[in-house]
């Protein structure tokens, strides 16, 4: 019970973009897109609770996500594409694989017209227990969105 409580607040503190989640350096917000085409992709982890490697997700959608379900993931039909889990290396680590892809490529949007928005957004994971002091400490997620223009 505590751990679904801390999980919904969890999920509720997430709503916005907050000081804790990290940055999407690329793709800029407004980059255009269209079926087929790569993307640059580049984020840099907030790794607020220090692990020595970062999980991510990432994900494509029609709209912002407001919030991510109990296992930090965007919920079955709110999202037109995943791109997977991948793990950012801290404090100078080795990198350890799957390391986050430089370039992304978007699927079949032909279902969306010119001008209208999609949005790409990181999912960023601290894993349970690893906050300081958090010995037992749920899983923490937040999430990052830029917004992406249909050609
Ligand atoms: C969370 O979302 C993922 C991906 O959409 C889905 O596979 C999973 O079943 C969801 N989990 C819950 C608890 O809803």
């Amino acid at each position: 019970m505590r751990f679904f409580l801390a999980s919904a607040l969890i999920a509720l503190a997430s709503a916005a973009p907050s000081k804790r989640s990290g940055s999407i350096i690329e793709p800029a917000s407004g980059t255009t897109v269209s079926s087929g085409t790569s993307i640059q992709y580049s984020y840099v982890d907030q790794n607020w609770c220090e692990e020595g490697y970062t999980p991510i997700t990432i994900w494509l959608s029609e709209s912002a996500p407001t919030a991510v379900n109990s296992t930090g993931q965007l919920s079955p039909g709110t999202y037109i594409e995943y791109y997977g889990q991948y793990l950012i290396n801290n404090f100078g680590l080795p990198v350890m694989q799957p390391v986050p892809p430089a370039s992304l490529t978007i699927p079949d949007i032909s279902a969306y017209g010119a001008g209208s928005s999609l949005f790409l957004t990181t999912v960023e994971t601290a894993l349970f227990g690893t906050c300081p002091g958090g010995v037992s400490q749920p899983a923490q997620y937040r999430f990052t969105s830029v917004s992406l223009t249909v050609a």
